[in-house]
């Protein structure tokens, strides 16, 4: 057993530790309150204050392990102390919960400068990603980018073969002292740049998160920045991994993209989109103006307040300026490769959606090209009159109106689950919601909804027709 297993070192008893003042103080990279709930000299207190806070500790309390610790390359000895090397961070992932190896964190004010090849620990974007990933076990999986391999201890369990890859041999090194702590075995390791180390191969499922960051060309960070000029990376990822996927295969990754002036956001991801060629379900989560972006990561690698801020801010805003860039968008793309056109679904979703979206991420992708299909027949048919739909599990109407109105003003069909999307709806569609369970098709209901409001039969197909597209897309309807 290693000294992390035996001491106890997980996210639940850290947490536990150090209670909510202490670990929200510490999520502000504050230590202080940390260091006042850890002084009780248990191994546990003092793994937590020399790998999570990162302070030397006596030796003699961790007299158990201190050779180990030492032998494992994870700290070194001084003057009766023992230093930390690296960061290990306890793990609460889906598939293996561990320990993720990275490098020491560099918090401001604590002297630590980042190398060009900085690993960094598992954060909110890895969590973000892991939250993001399908649940359904794959065969073989594929990690882009592992740093400290967080999305491969996620995946564990899930995929019968996992392969990491990363630029950074360092990275490569540090993921499998995580695997090793964590009890992982049999995870490939490659080397390299983007998908070239996996050139012939192929996968059910790529996870990446990815260097997004678009840095001006001074940068150098490799666990954030690519070196390719804008959101180029992005770009070469999107549209080069479903010539990876396996028939039916996913690739998840999150990714920065560019506003440029006069450029819609979704006209610019969706030429990477058509060039992927596959199903696609893209979120913007948010979208940050040029200074905020240049402010965000110069905290990030902690040179705010340094003498050199104020020019490499200005040489950020530069960057944007140069190419008319007025913002910078943060979100999701979920690619599927299939074998019949493509169905994309490109939108900004800023409000809370229910967590993992891993678990109903099919659902959504199946959605989309269960809206081309509605079209498709209606198409070839002249009418959804043959079709069999189903409201979706755990819609909500709201009528709006003033207090005592016969008729509401709007109809709302809220979603109480997953994306939690509202649509404003008429009679029709609120009708069909309430009657449509996949068992009659839609020209008998859709019918007795004309003759109960006493409007028009063909008007009502027509209308069925034109909105349930978008409804079926969004996942208010689906085909039974
Ligand atoms: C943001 S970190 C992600 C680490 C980890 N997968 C996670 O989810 O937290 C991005 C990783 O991509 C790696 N990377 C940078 N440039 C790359 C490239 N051209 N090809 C492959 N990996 C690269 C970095 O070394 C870094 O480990």
């Amino acid at each position: 057993m290693n000294p992390f297993d035996r001491a106890g070192y997980t996210v639940a008893a850290v947490r536990e530790l150090l209670g909510p003042v202490a670990g929200g103080a510490l999520a502000r990279d504050e230590i202080v309150p940390a260091l006042r709930a850890t002084g009780g000299g248990s191994p546990l207190e003092a793994l937590t204050r020399l790998f999570w806070l990162q302070v030397p500790v006596d030796e003699a309390g961790l007299r158990d392990c201190a050779d180990d610790l030492v032998a494992r390359g994870l700290a070194e000895r001084s003057a009766g102390e023992l230093r930390a090397l690296l960061h290990v961070e306890p793990l609460e992932a889906a598939g293996h919960a561990g320990y993720a190896v990275s490098d020491l964190k560099a918090r401001p004010g604590a002297g630590v400068t980042l190398r060009p090849d900085h690993v960094v620990g598992a954060g909110g974007a890895s969590a973000n990603l892991a939250q993001l990933v399908v649940h359904r076990d794959v065969g073989d999986a594929l990690d882009l980018g592992t740093g400290c391999g967080v999305q491969a201890l996620h995946l564990a369990g899930r995929a019968r073969r996992i392969t990491v890859t990363d630029v950074n041999p360092r990275a490569l090194r540090l993921a499998r002292m995580s695997f090793e702590l964590s009890g992982l075995e049999g995870v490939e390791s490659l080397e390299g740049s983007l998908l070239e180390p996996v050139r012939d191969r192929r996968f059910d499922l790529i996870v990446s998160n990815p260097p997004f960051v678009i840095a001006p060309p001074r940068g150098g960070l490799v666990y954030r920045e690519s070196g390719l000029h804008g959101d180029e990376f992005c770009r070469r990822l999107v549209t080069g991994a479903p010539a990876r996927l396996n028939e039916g295969g996913t690739c998840q990754l999150l990714a920065n993209w560019l506003h440029v002036d006069g450029v819609p956001w979704e006209d610019r991801v969706g030429a990477w989109i058509r060039e992927a060629g596959c199903d696609a379900w893209v979120v913007q989560r948010d979208v940050q103006d040029p200074a905020e972006y240049a402010e965000l990561w110069l905290r990030d690698s902690v040179e705010a307040g340094t003498p050199e801020y104020a020019a490499r801010y200005d040489a950020w805003l530069a960057y944007f300026e140069q190419q008319r860039v007025t913002g910078i968008g943060f979100g999701w793309i979920t690619l599927r490769r299939g074998d019949a056109r493509p169905a994309v679904r490109i939108e900004e979703l800023r409000h809370a959606v229910d967590q993992p979206v891993g678990a109903y991420v099919d659902e959504i992708l199946t959605g989309a090209v269960q809206a081309e299909d509605f079209s498709t027949a209606c198409a070839k048919d002249g009418a959804p009159a043959g079709l069999r739909v189903r409201a979706a599990a755990g819609l909500v109407q709201e009528q709006i109106g003033p207090p005592g109105a016969e008729d509401p003003e709007r109809i709302l069909l809220r979603q109480s689950t997953g994306l939690r999307r509202a649509a404003g709806v008429g009679t029709v569609e609120a009708g069909l919601a309430g009657v449509c369970d996949g068992t009659l098709p839609l020209g008998p209901l859709l019918d007795a909804i004309a003759q109960l409001t006493g409007m028009d039969p063909a008007q009502v197909r027509a209308h069925a027709e034109a909105v349930l597209p978008e409804l079926i897309a969004d996942g208010f309807f689906a085909l039974a």
